[in-house]
C-alpha cells in the first residue's frame, strides 16, 4: 500500500537515482498571468516552494518591463528573497541591460533564452536568431567572468506555431552556439507542447552525436497535448537528470499564443516518487502551495495531481 497522498513506489530499471527539478512557476508561470500578482504574493510563493524542498526556483526576469509587465517588479521582488539560503534563484536576462540589473541585485544565476526558430526569436526578442545570439555572447562572457552560473534556454525545439516542425539541425546549431559561449547548462524547450517521446529521444541522440553531452541538458515540456510526462520519461531513460516544471502547471508564453501550461511540478513529483527517484520535494507542502496560489489568482490549478490531492479545494 502507498501512504495517503503518495504513490506506491515501484522502481523501473536504468533510470537516474535523483532528479533536480528546476522550478519555473514564479517566472514562466506568473509571466503569463492576466491579472497583476502583488510582489509580496510572489515572494511568499517562492518561499513556500523553497520550504517544499525545491532547490532551484527561477525567480523572475530582468527583461524590458514593457514586454512583460507581469514581472516588472523584479527590482522589488529580488531583495525579498535574500534570506533564502541554499536555494538557487536563477533569473532571465535578455541582454546586457538585463544582466547589469540582475548583477546589481546580487543575482548569482542567470538564464539567457534563445530560440531554435527565426519566427520566435523575432516575436520574443525583436531580433533575428543570429542577432540574438550576438547579443547573448558578451552577456554570457561577462556573467562567467563574474563567476555567475549561466543557463541557456532554447525555445521551440520541436515545433513552432509559425514554422511548424523544427528540423533537428536548427536546434543542434543553437545548442552548440550557446555551449561555445560558455553556458553551464541548456534547457530544451517544447514551448508549444507538441513533442512526443520518439522525437525527444531523436533530438537527445542528435545533440550527443554533435558533441553536446547529456549531463548539460535539461528538458522543459509543456502539456498542451498531454505528452509532458511521457516526454519526461523518455528523457530520463536517455539519462537526463534536470527537469523543468511549474508548480500547479502555471504558464504558457506571452509571445507564443499556442503555448499552454508547463508540466506541473506536482504531476512530475508524483511520477518520480512512484519510480523511487529522489527529488527532495515534499508533495503535500508543494500541493498546499499551489492550492494557496490558485486562491490568490482566483482560479483552480490545471494540475491533475493538485486536483486529486485536494478535491475539496477545486
Ligand atoms: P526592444 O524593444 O527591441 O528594445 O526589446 P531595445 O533593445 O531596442 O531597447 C529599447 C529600450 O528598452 C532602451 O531604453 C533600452 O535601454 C530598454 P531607452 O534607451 O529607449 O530608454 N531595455 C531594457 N530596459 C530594461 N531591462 C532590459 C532592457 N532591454 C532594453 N533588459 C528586448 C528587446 C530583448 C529587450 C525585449 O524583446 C524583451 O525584453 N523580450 C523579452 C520577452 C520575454 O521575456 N518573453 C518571455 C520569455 S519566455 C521564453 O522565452 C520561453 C522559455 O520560458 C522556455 C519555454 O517556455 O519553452 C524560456
Ligand atoms: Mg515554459
Amino acid at each position: 500500500m502507498s501512504a495517503p497522498g503518495l504513490p506506491m513506489v515501484v522502481p523501473a530499471q536504468d533510470l537516474p537515482e535523483r532528479v533536480r527539478i528546476h522550478e519555473v512557476g514564479p517566472r514562466d508561470g506568473l509571466q503569463n498571468e492576466k491579472s497583476a500578482v502583488p510582489t509580496e504574493v510572489k515572494a511568499e510563493f517562492i518561499h513556500r516552494l523553497a520550504d517544499a524542498g525545491l532547490t532551484t526556483v527561477e525567480a523572475t526576469s530582468f527583461v524590458r518591463p514593457e514586454w512583460v509587465p507581469q514581472l516588472a517588479d523584479a527590482e522589488q521582488l529580488f531583495p525579498l528573497l535574500g534570506d533564502l539560503r541554499g536555494v538557487a534563484l536563477p533569473v532571465l536576462v535578455p541582454n546586457r541591460r538585463g544582466l547589469d540589473r540582475a548583477l546589481a541585485l546580487g543575482a548569482r544565476r542567470i538564464a539567457v533564452f534563445a530560440s531554435a526558430t527565426e519566427s520566435f526569436a523575432k516575436a520574443n526578442l525583436n531580433r533575428t536568431l543570429d542577432e540574438s545570439l550576438a547579443v547573448f555572447e558578451p552577456v554570457v562572457r561577462h556573467a562567467k567572468d563574474e563567476g555567475v552560473h549561466v543557463r541557456g534556454y532554447v525555445s521551440m525545439c520541436f515545433g513552432d506555431p509559425w514554422e511548424g516542425a523544427v528540423p533537428l539541425h536548427q536546434v543542434v546549431r543553437v545548442c552548440r552556439a550557446l555551449m561555445a559561449m560558455g553556458c553551464d547548462e541548456l534547457s530544451l524547450g517544447d514551448t508549444i507542447g507538441v513533442a512526443t517521446p520518439g522525437h525527444v529521444l531523436e533530438l537527445l541522440a542528435a545533440l550527443n552525436e554533435e558533441g553536446v553531452p547529456t549531463n548539460v541538458l535539461g528538458v522543459h515540456f509543456h502539456d498542451t497535448y498531454g505528452q509532458a510526462l511521457a516526454n519526461t520519461y523518455a528523457a530520463l531513460e536517455h539519462g537526463v537528470t534536470t527537469v523543468d516544471a511549474s508548480a500547479g502547471g502555471l504558464g504558457g508564453c506571452p509571445y507564443a499564443k499556442s503555448a499552454t501550461g508547463n508540466l506541473a511540478t506536482e504531476d512530475l513529483v508524483w511520477m518520480l516518487q512512484g519510480l523511487g527517484i529522489e527529488t527532495g520535494v515534499d508533495l503535500g507542502r508543494l500541493t498546499a502551495t499551489s492550492v494557496w496560489l490558485a486562491e490568490q489568482l482566483g482560479r483552480s490549478s490545471p494540475s491533475r495531481t493538485v486536483r486529486a490531492l485536494s478535491p475539496k479545494d477545486q
